[in-house]
């Protein structure tokens, strides 16, 4: 879009007004009574690892509900799957609580320690240092998820942290046989492992990569563990465990104090809700991106019928939709503590509207029309699970170390694997970060703010069914999800939902990825005439989703079958 056409949308917007798709900071009751009249009576649990998804049933086996099992399920990721998520990175959850028929936001987000400086992530040169924004201490923020789990237990759970955090510890203290992925994760990062010592101890035992069928333990971890178990958040964020995280990060170089941990607090926002032709869908607002996006396309999206349409003009409408939401990604978001975004405006029907005008019938609209820029292909860590209880609870939660194996960083004595999440700031304006994103100085970094993301944990609510729905993936998160949306609201089941083969368009590069077989023949070459470059890309996914069909009253849980040791479950 030119600056001209762009601003031209912008006053349509201000002066046709704006909707209520945005509520402010405080949570909101549920438009759907429907509801309340129901309880599934079984529960649902997704996850990218059997052993968490079993965490989860064992906990409501002890009388906790979806949020005790979200604790369990998130705490056992980050033993057995850590170079996705876990104690050392941040979550944000969407939920949905069936007593009071709520639906809440809980922002666990890392934050920029008050130390932050924008110089350790340059070159002499100006350009950006990817070594100190993605390995070792300089690359972590405060950590969020120990907060989040002991808010949703605090605030939402039925059971103490001992109880929800026990089959973590179990798991850590007993041992478990890692997977091709970590054991993977570790091959590939096992250079800058050993930059560490306690990152080598604790990755690398015996100098060497474990072996397949081997049995791992993380009795620091355990430890570490036992102490959020036992006093909450201060059980992480003072004493014993923070002395050793700040003691570990100043050691190597980073800026971490008593006082960043001390000051850390949980977020709780209100969701961001965009109605779709009849279904609801719930979704993450600032300081991710995602929900902001996904109701950006659904709002262009909602002018169309795309039930109607031929494959080539479906994914042609979907992409441009697409391209035009990611721009104002780069342009506006960041931190709601700290910056003032145009959120009644993105999220207008009259501002998708004016964009819906600007989608050429058959062409594509060259990114170029609308500013310059770069990126690369984005990586596939981050984790999602998804939970029904038996109640109707429900709860989506997305949770990050950022790349593989995060900083690569380990806190000595504390088993904590540390986020790399500073390099999901803006930290050069306009250069892409390691998903090819673009920023501006809404995302710039500052002392105790919160690096914008694009998680995207979702509840959509339809007439008859409704979904829990989430996926890993860097920048493709956003598209992915709204694909797996599209393919509920198409009728798609939990197992569909997941493996409906996936594209992305993220305004820069002005490249469509393209899952292999997410086209035939004939639509790849009708796309390539109108103007798209298409380009396969590996690795996507792994998305986890709970399906309830509130006509039939059954639940249905599917991991993404792109993963052999994800487990979707109901019981
Ligand atoms: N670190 C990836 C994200 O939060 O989007």
């Amino acid at each position: 879009m030119t600056l001209a056409l762009r601003w031209h949308v912008l006053l349509i917007s201000f002066l046709l007004g704006t909707s209520a798709a945005f509520a402010a900071d405080n949570p909101t009751p549920s438009t759907h009574a429907t509801q309340l009249a129901q309880r599934p009576g079984r529960a649902g649990i997704a996850s990218a690892n059997a052993l968490a998804t079993e965490a989860g049933f064992e906990v409501l086996a002890k009388g906790g509900n979806a949020f005790d099992a979200a604790v369990a399920v998130a705490s056992t990721l980050s033993v057995v799957e850590p170079e996705s998520s876990g104690i050392g990175g941040g979550f944000m959850a969407t939920m949905h609580i069936a007593a009071g028929n709520r639906d809440v936001f809980i922002d666990a987000r890392e934050t920029a320690p008050a130390g932050v400086n924008a110089k350790d992530y340059l070159n002499a040169d100006g350009s950006p240092n990817r070594d100190t924004s993605l390995k070792g201490p300089l690359s972590a923020g405060i950590p969020g998820e120990p907060a989040g789990l002991a808010w949703l237990a605090k605030h939402y759970g039925k059971v103490p942290l001992t109880v929800s955090l026990a089959p973590a510890i179990r798991t850590a203290r007993d041992g478990f046989k890692p997977d091709s992925r970590l054991l993977g994760a570790i091959q590939e990062e096992q250079k800058n492992l050993q930059r560490w010592p306690a990152s080598a101890a604790k990755y690398l035992p015996n100098g060497k990569v474990p072996t397949d069928g081997e049995i791992w333990r993380d009795p620091e971890q355990a430890r570490t563990l036992e102490l959020l178990a036992q006093y909450g958040q201060s059980g992480f964020y003072s004493g014993e465990t923070a002395q050793k995280l700040v003691d570990a990060v100043q050691a190597a170089g980073g800026h971490w104090t008593l006082k960043d941990l001390s000051s850390y607090r949980v977020k709780e926002r209100a969701p961001i809700t965009v109605d779709y032709h009849g279904y609801k869908v719930i979704t993450a607002p600032p300081p991710s991106s995602g929900g902001v996006a996904i109701a950006e396309i659904l709002n262009i999206l909602s002018g169309f019928d795309l039930s109607k349409l031929d494959e080539v003009h479906r994914v042609h409408l979907v992409i441009e939709s697409m391209r035009r939401a990611f721009r104002d990604h780069n342009d506006y978001l960041g931190d709601p503590d700290f910056v003032k975004m145009p959120l009644d405006m993105l999220l207008s029907p009259y501002y998708a509207d004016g964009l819906r005008q600007t989608i050429l019938p058959d062409k594509a609209t060259p990114s170029s029309m609308l500013a310059p820029s770069n990126g690369v292909d984005p990586g596939m860590h981050t984790t999602h699970f998804s939970i029904i209880d038996a109640d109707g609870n429900m709860v989506a939660i997305t949770s990050t170390v950022n790349y593989v194996l995060g900083s690569t960083f380990v806190a000595k004595d504390t088993g904590v694997l540390l986020n790399d999440e500073m390099d999901d700031f803006a930290l050069v304006p306009n250069k892409p970060n390691v998903y090819g994103l673009l920023g501006s100085k809404a995302n710039a970094p500052e002392p105790g703010k919160r690096m914008l993301s694009s998680m995207s944990p979702s509840i959509v609510i339809g007439p008859d069914r409704t979904a829990v729905i989430g996926s890993p993936g860097g920048s493709t998160i956003i598209t992915q999800v709204l694909e797996g949306i599209l393919a509920f609201i198409d009728g798609g089941d939990a197992h569909q939902v997941v493996a409906y083969k996936r594209f992305h368009h993220q305004y820069m590069p002005d490249v469509v990825s393209v899952e292999p077989g997410a086209f035939d023949a004939a639509t790849s070459e009708a796309l390539t005439r109108m103007g798209y470059t298409l380009k396969d890309r590996e690795p996507w996914g792994f998305m986890n989703v709970v399906i309830w069909d509130r006509r039939t009253n059954k639940l249905d849980a599917a991991s993404d079958p792109r993963r052999p040791d994800g487990l979707g479950k109901v019981q």
